[in-house]
C-alpha cells in the first residue's frame, strides 16, 4: 500500500511540475520571439544559471543558436551572444535599448547614478564623468597621487604572507578615495569602508526592504555614505583653499553643461568608488595570478620597470612618460582581462516593443549582451585559453570592434584609463620591490564573478 502512495505522489509531483514548466513556456509564447525555455514560474532557469554558469550559456546557445530567450535573476531576458548583434545593442541605445541593471543596484547606488539614467542626463554625468578622469587629468593631476598611494600602500610586505585578494581590494578602494578627496579622505576613511562593503552587499541583493536584508542594510548604508560626504562637501564650500583632486574640480566645474549639485555630485562619487572597485580590484590580484604561473611573462613584465626605475632615484614617482612607454604592462592588463573575463556581459532593457536580430522583443524585456564567451574565440584569440601577453603588443586588437571588455558605444567605460594607470602603478611597484609564490590550496572561482573565497594568498620577499 506504502509503496502505491508513494508511487501516486512522485506522478503526481511529477505532472505538477509539467504543468507547471508548461503554463511558463504559454505564458510567455509570444509570437516573434527568439527560441529558448523560460523554465519555473518565477524562479525561471536562475538556479541552473547560477549553479552551471558559462556552460548554462553554451548549452543554451547549442540548442536555440545565439540569441535565445530564458528568464533569469526574475526577469523574462533574451541572451545575445552573437557579436554583431552585441555591437549593434552597444551602440544603439537611442532607439530603446537603456541600461537594465536590477533595482537593487539602481535603489542603491542613487538616481543620478550613470547606469540609473539615459538621453540628456546621461550626457551630462558622463561628461563631467570624463572630466575628471580623462587622460589630461590623468597626465596633470592624477598620476601623481596615484603613484604616491602605491608607492606607500606596497611598503613593508617583505618576508610576510599576505591575501593579495584582499590587498588589491584595499587597493582600488583606497586609491580611488585618494583621488577623490585628497587628505580628506584620511578623515573618512575608516567610516567610509564599512558602509561600502554594506553597499556593495546591498546592490546584488533581492529588493526585499525589511531589517535584516542585504538590501536593506545597503540602503542604511547609502544613508550613512551621505552623510560622511556631505560633511566633506561642507567643508570645501566653507573653504577657500584649492585642492587638486577630483572633488574640488567637481564642485568649480566652470562648464555649465556639467555643473552638478552636491546631491548629484555625491552620487558621482559613489559611481566611481564603485564601477572602479571590484574591476581594478580583480584584474590586479588576476594579473599577479597569471604573472606568478608564468615566469617568463613576468621577467618581462620586470624588465620594463626596472628599465623605468633606473633612470631615477628610488623615490622618484613616474611620470607621464614612463606610463605611456609601459606597452608590455598595457598587454598584461588586456590579456588579463581577456582570460579571467572580470565582466561577463552587460545589461540593457526594451523600453518599447522591438525589432531585434529578426524577432520582435516585448517592452521592459531584459537583454543580457553576453560578451564572455568572444573573449575564447579561437579566430579571435589563438590558443585562447593560454595567457600570452604578447597578442595585445599588436595595438590594433585593443580597437577590435569585438573586444567589449571595457563596454563599447555611448557607454564605454569611461574610466578605463584611469583604471589602467592605477593596475599598471600597482604593478610597478610590485614587480621591482618583490618577488612571490602563492602559498598553494587557495580556490579561484570564476563564475559569476571572479572571487578567492577565502582569498589568495602568496608569500612575498623582497626582489
Ligand atoms: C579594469 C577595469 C575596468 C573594467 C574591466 C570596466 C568595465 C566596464 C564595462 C564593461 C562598462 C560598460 C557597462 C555598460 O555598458 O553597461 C563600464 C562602464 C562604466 N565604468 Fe568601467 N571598468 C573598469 C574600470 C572603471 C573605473 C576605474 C571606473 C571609475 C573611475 C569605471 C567607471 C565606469 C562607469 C561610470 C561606467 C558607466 C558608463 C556609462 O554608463 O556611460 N570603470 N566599465
Amino acid at each position: 500500500m506504502a509503496v502505491f502512495v508513494v508511487v501516486f505522489l512522485m506522478s503526481l509531483g511529477i505532472c505538477i511540475c509539467t504543468a507547471l514548466l508548461k503554463w511558463n513556456e504559454v505564458r510567455y509564447r509570444k509570437k516573434g520571439l527568439p527560441p529558448g525555455t523560460m523554465g519555473w514560474p518565477l524562479f525561471g532557469q536562475t538556479t541552473d544559471f547560477l549553479k552551471e554558469g558559462p556552460n548554462f550559456m553554451l548549452n543554451q546557445r547549442a540548442r536555440y543558436g545565439g540569441f535565445f530567450k530564458t528568464h533569469i535573476l526574475g526577469c523574462p531576458t533574451i541572451v545575445s551572444m552573437d557579436p554583431e548583434v552585441n555591437r549593434y545593442i552597444l551602440l544603439n541605445e537611442g532607439k530603446g535599448l537603456v541600461p537594465g541593471y536590477p533595482q537593487s543596484m539602481l535603489d542603491i547606488l542613487g538616481k543620478n547614478n550613470i547606469a540609473a539614467v539615459h538621453g540628456s542626463a546621461h550626457k551630462k554625468f558622463r561628461g563631467a564623468f570624463l572630466s575628471i578622469t580623462n587622460p589630461t587629468m590623468i597626465k596633470d593631476h592624477l598620476l601623481l597621487t596615484i603613484d604616491e598611494f602605491m608607492k606607500s600602500h606596497l611598503s613593508n610586505w617583505d618576508g610576510k604572507i599576505i591575501d593579495i585578494q584582499e590587498k588589491t581590494k584595499e587597493m582600488a578602494l583606497l586609491s580611488s578615495l585618494k583621488q577623490i578627496a585628497g587628505d580628506d579622505a584620511d578623515l573618512v576613511r575608516e567610516a567610509f569602508k564599512p558602509e561600502f562593503q554594506k553597499l556593495v552587499l546591498g546592490t546584488i541583493s533581492l529588493p526585499i526592504n525589511i531589517p535584516g536584508t542585504n538590501y536593506h542594510i545597503g540602503l542604511q548604508a547609502r544613508k550613512n555614505i551621505i552623510k560622511i560626504w556631505a560633511k566633506v562637501l561642507q567643508k570645501r564650500h566653507n573653504s577657500s583653499s584649492t585642492y587638486q583632486d577630483m572633488l574640488d574640480f567637481l564642485i568649480k566645474s566652470e562648464d555649465p553643461k556639467y555643473k552638478l549639485n552636491d546631491e548629484e555630485i555625491i552620487d558621482q562619487i559613489i559611481t566611481i568608488l564603485y564601477s572602479g572597485f571590484e574591476t581594478v580590484s580583480t584584474t590586479s590580484m588576476m594579473a599577479a595570478k597569471y604573472l606568478h604561473d608564468h615566469p617568463r611573462a613576468l621577467q618581462e613584465l620586470r624588465e620594463e620597470h626596472l628599465a623605468i626605475r633606473k633612470e631615477k632615484g628610488s623615490e622618484d614617482p613616474i611620470t607621464w612618460n614612463e606610463y605611456k612607454s609601459m606597452r608590455f604592462t598595457r598587454a598584461v592588463i588586456f590579456e588579463t582581462s581577456r582570460l579571467a573575463t572580470v565582466v561577463n556581459g552587460v545589461l540593457r532593457k526594451t523600453t518599447q516593443e522591438m525589432e531585434l536580430n529578426g524577432y520582435v522583443i516585448p517592452e521592459g524585456w531584459r537583454i543580457y549582451v553576453y560578451t564572455r564567451e568572444i573573449n575564447y574565440d579561437p579566430i579571435l584569440y589563438p590558443e585562447p585559453f593560454t595567457f600570452n601577453p604578447w597578442r595585445w603588443m599588436d595595438k590594433s586588437l585593443e580597437s577590435h570592434n569585438y573586444f567589449l571588455a571595457f563596454g563599447g558605444g555611448g557607454r564605454l567605460c569611461p574610466g578605463k584609463e584611469f583604471g589602467i594607470a592605477e593596475i599598471s602603478t600597482f604593478l610597478h611597484y610590485f614587480v621591482t620591490r618583490y618577488r612571490w609564490e602563492e602559498v598553494g590550496g587557495d580556490e579561484l572561482i570564476k563564475f559569476p564573478r571572479v572571487t578567492a573565497p577565502n582569498g589568495l594568498h602568496i608569500r612575498v620577499s623582497t626582489y
